[in-house]
């Protein structure tokens, strides 16, 4: 088999060094890559941006690959996969429609509503009056979120009225986040904890990824700036049986099935953002048409199924035969970033990375190669991941590797996977 992997962050690192593991993989190109896809056996970058549609597609057809997998949300938002199917090309991933599940938060709660499937209660405003009107009415806490992608970054819980109304201004008025926020959700906050809930599904097939946890919050203890996720961690143990029969009934399965009843059958990965409470009920936060970045790292780690097989069964409709096997241990990556992220930060530091053993294993995501020195290009540029016999021990083992990385200027949280043990 030949992969083609879109992409360049930690999460095509972890995607691409899966599949590379299986000998009926002959070769697996990463577009654009990054410094640890360049330097892995079997995987090659490719000089093509991941929105590149054209190029990507040419690339295909030349190189006669097999699948193509879809990394970022981006590209499939663009319609990466309508196009590549018009092509008679294989590819692992939603429709454009589908994808506005992650594209539009107002396409995603509207769909959740109609199809009564379990979120906050939420109202979506283009104007600034009616929108303050709604945080009057429902009073604080409550989350304002821009309509469009905005990296993680267009959510805000506001505690506040004054908190509501200026992310309200700075959405619909000041054009914060330019037409990703010319619509705004305001919906309910929510307690309770938060678990990654991501399956692979083929239109109508199910087949779930093993669960996992990520910390969005930059500092210790899940405080300070929202990030893409500071570090990850699977299995996560708040889903207990009952909450992954509750996900798999009320929300998974009604999820896909609706998809499908609407015109839009759902193919990709799909990960539910999900709000666990005390008794074990889930509301679903947000869903995302990809995998999840940093939890495909601890969760690859995991998977001892060939994922490119599996990714082509899922394009092909045919999920029901599948199986996902998955090691018994647990796994945990802690992201190393750069000093300063999520605002702004150097790059081009010099890395230098211990070896990767059976169970330990450094993934890239902003970093690249200049004459063979690794150096820094990114916000978050490794994930440092390690499989241990459980929680703990998975931690104690990604924290041994953290202490090897050679790097200057790194930021990192010391307690990623507190929340589970
Ligand atoms: P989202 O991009 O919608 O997943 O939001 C990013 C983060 O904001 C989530 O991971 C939660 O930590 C938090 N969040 C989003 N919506 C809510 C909500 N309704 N209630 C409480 N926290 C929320
Ligand atoms: N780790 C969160 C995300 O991938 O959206």
């Amino acid at each position: 088999m030949k992969v083609l992997v879109i992409g360049s962050g930690g999460r095509e690192h972890a995607l691409a060094w899966q599949c590379a593991q299986f000998e009926e993989v002959k070769q697996v190109f990463v577009a654009p890559g990054n410094a640890g896809t360049a330097l892995e056996k079997k995987i090659s970058n490719i000089d093509i941006d991941s929105e590149d549609t054209p190029k990507l597609i040419s690339f295909a057809k030349e190189e006669l690959i097999d699948i193509t997998i879809v990394g970022p949300e981006a590209p499939l938002v663009l319609g990466v996969v309508d196009e590549f199917k018009d092509q008679g090309l294989a590819i692992f991933g939603p429709s454009k429609q589908a994808a506005q599940l992650e594209g539009s938060k107002v396409f995603c709660k509207d769909f959740l509503e109609r199809n009564k499937i379990p979120t906050a209660y939420y109202k979506s405003f283009t104007e600034t009056k009616p929108a303050i009107n709604y945080v009057k009415e429902k009073g604080v806490p409550i989350v304002i979120k821009a309509d469009g992608l905005a990296a993680g970054k267009g959510v805000i819980i506001a505690n506040s009225f004054k908190e509501a109304t200026d992310a309200i201004n700075d959405m619909l008025e000041g054009n914060r986040f330019g037409d990703a926020g010319s619509r705004v959700v305001i919906e309910e906050y929510l307690e309770g904890e938060e678990a990654s809930f991501i399956v692979m599904v083929d239109g109508n097939n199910i087949l779930p990824m093993a669960t996992s946890q990520d910390h969005k919050a930059r500092d210790n203890g899940d405080k300070g700036p929202n990030t893409g996720g500071m570090g990850a961690y699977s299995p996560a143990p708040v889903v207990s049986d009952l909450v992954y029969t509750n996900t798999m009934e009320k929300v998974i399965r009604p999820t896909v099935d609706a998809m499908k009843n609407e015109g839009m059958p759902y193919t990709g990965f799909l990960y539910a953002g999900l709000m666990i409470d005390q008794n074990g009920n889930v509301k679903v936060l947000e869903y995302n048409c990809r995998f999840g970045d940093p939890e495909t790292q601890p969760i690859m780690m995991r998977l001892q199924s060939n994922l490119a097989k599996l990714c082509l069964m899922g394009a092909n409709g045919s999920l029901d035969k599948a199986v996902a096997n998955w090691d018994s241990r647990s796994s945990l990556g802690v992201v190393m970033a750069a000093d300063g992220y999520p605002y702004s930060y150097q790059k081009g530091e010099e890395i230098s990375l211990p070896a990767s053993s059976s169970t330990s294993k450094v993934f890239h995501a902003g970093t690249m190669l200049d004459n063979y020195q690794i150096l820094s290009n990114g916000g978050r540029v490794l994930c440092a991941t390690s499989l241990g016999k459980n929680l703990k021990d998975a931690q104690d083992k990604a924290y041994e590797l953290v202490k090897k990385v050679k790097w200057d200027g790194s930021y990192f949280r010391t307690d990623i996977g507190f929340k589970g043990l």
